[in-house]
């Protein structure tokens, strides 16, 4: 019987080794996708090229996409099943609470690190500015690359498509939805390339319909 009770003890602290081994591992594999040379010496918009050269990451500026376009199309049912990940250590809902990271309703056009009892890296808050689309396009491409030093643990969201989601899904997480600016005259619309022969008159774009 005692010895029972040690094997479940030997057990328990074993498991726990290597359960934490593996953490470590995948946390290493998920969150360090390249070690800078000179940590916390990183300036931004600054690409360097190394001697070795061949790095195949140089961060390239992204084009951020026309939100006026791409947000009455984007798919607010996937961007709710996207932001599961982010509820690991965000609240999403109304007046919840601040968990690991900060509560995001009525994230988008917030001013950046003002949530209300939860205690911003000091990079989160010499950022300044507010969260515009764009912005939260770009941070959550890769929230160590936009805010060097932000303590978001989290490696990013490389699809353009799940982001576009994302937001259209946050956009639905507030007290009055912020608004969807008008579509950019010549926008890249992802998906429907006008062919090139169609008549002179080009159609305006329509006026987005107020989604949800
Ligand atoms: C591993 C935990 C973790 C995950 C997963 C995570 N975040 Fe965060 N998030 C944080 C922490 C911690 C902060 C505070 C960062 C700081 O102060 O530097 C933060 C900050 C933010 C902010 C700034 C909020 C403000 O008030 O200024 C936004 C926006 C944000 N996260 C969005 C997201 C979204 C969207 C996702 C899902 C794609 C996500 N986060 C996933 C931990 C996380």
């Amino acid at each position: 019987m005692d010895s029972f009770e040690w094997n479940k003890i030997i057990g328990a602290v074993l498991g726990t080794a290597i359960f934490i081994f593996v953490v470590r591992l995948v946390a290493e594999a998920v969150y360090e996708p390249e070690k800078p040379a000179k940590p916390g010496y990183t300036v931004e918009g600054v690409v360097e090229t190394p001697a070795g050269g061949g790095a195949a990451s140089a961060p390239v500026a992204e084009v951020v996409p026309d939100f006026g376009t791409v947000l009455p199309t984007a798919d607010v049912a996937d961007g709710k099943s996207i932001s599961t990940r982010c509820e690991q250590c965000h609240d999403i809902s109304k007046g919840g609470p601040n968990k690991i990271g900060p509560e995001l309703w009525n994230v988008i056009g917030r001013a950046r690190a003002t949530n209300p009892g939860f205690s911003y890296s000091s990079a989160m808050k010499a950022k300044g500015g507010t969260w515009t689309y764009d912005e939260l396009f770009q941070f959550l491409h890769s929230p160590g690359a936009y805010i060097v030093g932000t303590k978001m643990s989290f490696a990013g969201l490389r699809s353009e498509k799940e982001r576009i989601d994302l937001i259209a899904f946050l956009r639905t997480q507030e007290d009055s939805p912020a608004p969807i600016p008008a579509p950019k005259a010549a926008a890249p619309a992802p998906a429907a390339a006008a062919p090139a022969a169609a008549p002179a008159k080009a159609a305006p774009p329509a006026a987005p319909p107020k989604a949800n």
